[in-house]
């Protein structure tokens, strides 16, 4: 097994406790993130207790583990990797009360001997993490810890500020990590990178050479076992205030004076504060067809499944650039792309029918999938006689360094920086309570919902949205594929 590097990991070994440790996430992301973790090295030294509504002990959630790595995990099993992880599983059920989990916590410390750390991950809807946060002060675990808080934070700007105050009330700032995944993904990261470490794109990334720019989302998914929770949340609080506005201010944002945690909230705060009030009138939502009649869901509904939207960040660098946001589910493809369009050329020498123009304008385009990829587009000339314009595009693939297979999953990486005591990847409570209040006019007065198919790209009514543009999904030339080019 590769050696990590030292600094990578967290310095003393940790205590997870892991709430809604039966539920969705857990299964699907944060059981195997934590066995690859483990498994690799990352932590010296980890135990796990698992805490939900569930009646389960210790063999029982053993069981559950099990069967999310076995469905779950994008890496392989070893037995002997199991086995230790198995070991180092306990549970305890909400009902048990504050003793008993501070005697399974304290049971994990001893098991891990001399000094070391509790985590608490809290993957359970924001209107229970109150009563979780009581119960870790009530069973005295908040000393030597780390909070870690899902999404969303809060349901509206009021709901924000009395759960950050509560919040505050029991554990430190520094030790709370409001955790957005998105932007522990490997190519969220790299829009940094892309952006701060070259000199060839930042004196364009403007209003002077950007037309406007498309955040797009869609998911094949449905919703699965997740309607109770989906029914009272929507596309817009489920994605929008926090994974796609979160990529809008690292696509945004100013150079920060540093890659820390507070110059880096500070310029992302920056772009949140520039954002012009979300108008209704620029929103579309949508509801798939057939979401009414599936178990948990109000055969009346008006929750939408889906969400197309224009803002604008009304600054120096982006007044007048429209930002258009779209994500659903049940649609037609699953991608996650920032499409940025660059104006065209004020004059065209090129004859009439030489195909300039006629493929829309130079992308320039970010796949935000973890093997992620980028494309600049640009028109070029068609090989033979006369002068006849074509589509070309430059495309890089993560596929190509040969690196893929050290990609960490976004919440392993987020999972270790917050047990590094890291803050640069999270969100601030400012931060979100400024995006709660840009969405006050949606919120208070939100369009009714317009159904579209399943497998489709969204109700009709989001191409006036965009209008004149186009949006750029489904694309008109597919990526190319990195292990066939020149074959
Ligand atoms: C989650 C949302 O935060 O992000 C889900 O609650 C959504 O509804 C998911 O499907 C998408 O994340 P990813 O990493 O699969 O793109």
């Amino acid at each position: 097994m590769a050696k990590i590097p030292p600094g990578v990991g967290p310095k003393y070994p940790q205590v997870v406790v892991l709430v809604g440790a039966t539920g969705d996430l857990s299964k699907r992301k944060l059981l195997p993130g934590l066995f690859h973790l483990t498994a690799a090295g990352f932590i010296p030294g980890c135990r796990i207790v698992g805490l939900s509504l569930d009646n389960v002990d210790a063999e029982g959630f053993r069981v559950i583990a099990r069967e999310a790595l076995d469905q779950f995990s994008s890496r392989k099993v070893t037995e002997a990797d199991w086995s230790a992880f198995s070991e180092s599983l306990d549970h305890v059920p909400m009902s048990a009360g504050p003793e008993v989990l501070r005697a399974a916590v304290e049971r994990a410390e001893k098991a891990l001997g001399g000094e070391s750390r509790r985590v608490h991950y809290l993957s359970v809807p924001s209107a229970a993490a109150l009563a979780v946060v009581r119960l870790l002060a009530e069973a005295q675990l908040v000393e030597r810890s780390r909070i870690i808080m899902e999404k969303p934070f809060g349901t509206d700007l009021a709901s924000a500020v009395s759960l950050n105050a509560k919040l505050h009330e029991v554990f430190k700032e520094e030790q709370i990590f409001r955790i957005d995944h998105f932007l522990g993904k490997e190519p969220a990261q790299n829009i940094l990178a892309f952006r701060f470490a070259n000199g060839l794109f930042e004196p364009i990334w403007n209003r002077n050479f950007i037309d406007h720019v498309q955040i797009d989302v869609p998911e094949t998914l449905g919703l699965g076992k997740r309607t109770a929770f989906y029914e009272a949340t929507g596309a817009y609080r489920d994605m929008v205030v926090t994974h796609l506005f979160q990529i809008l201010a690292f696509m945004a944002m100013e150079p920060p004076t540093s890659l820390e945690p507070k110059p880096i909230s500070e310029e992302k705060n920056k772009v949140f504060r520039s954002m012009l009030p979300i108008d209704p009138k620029d929103v579309v939502r949508g509801q798939y067809t057939g979401y009414r009649s599936e178990e948990g869901v109000d055969p009346e509904s008006e929750t939408e499944t889906f969400i197309a939207l224009k803002c604008s960040i009304d600054n120096w660098r982006w007044a007048g650039v429209p930002f258009f946001l779209r994500t659903g589910k049940e649609m037609a493809e699953g991608q996650r792309i920032i499409s940025i369009a660059f104006r065209e050329p004020p004059k065209s020498m090129f004859p009439a029918g030489s195909g300039v123009g006629a493929q829309g304008p130079d992308h320039l385009t970010f796949d935000l999938a973890d093997a992620s990829k980028m494309s600049l587009s640009f028109y070029g000339k068609r090989p033979g006689p006369g002068m006849r314009l074509d589509k070309l595009s430059l495309q890089f693939a993560m596929r190509d360094t040969g690196l893929i297979g050290d990609v960490l999953e976004a919440y392993e990486r987020l999972i270790l920086d917050a047990m590094r005591g890291d803050h640069t990847l999270f969100t601030t409570a400012e931060g979100i309570e400024r995006l709660w209040e840009v969405s006050i006019p949606l919120l208070e007065a939100p369009p009714p919902v317009r159904l579209y198919p399943p497998g489709s790209w969204g109700p009709k009514s989001i191409h006036q949205l965009v209008a004149p543009h186009a949006w750029r999904l489904p694309f008109e030339r597919a990526w190319r594929d990195p292990n066939t080019v020149g074959s």
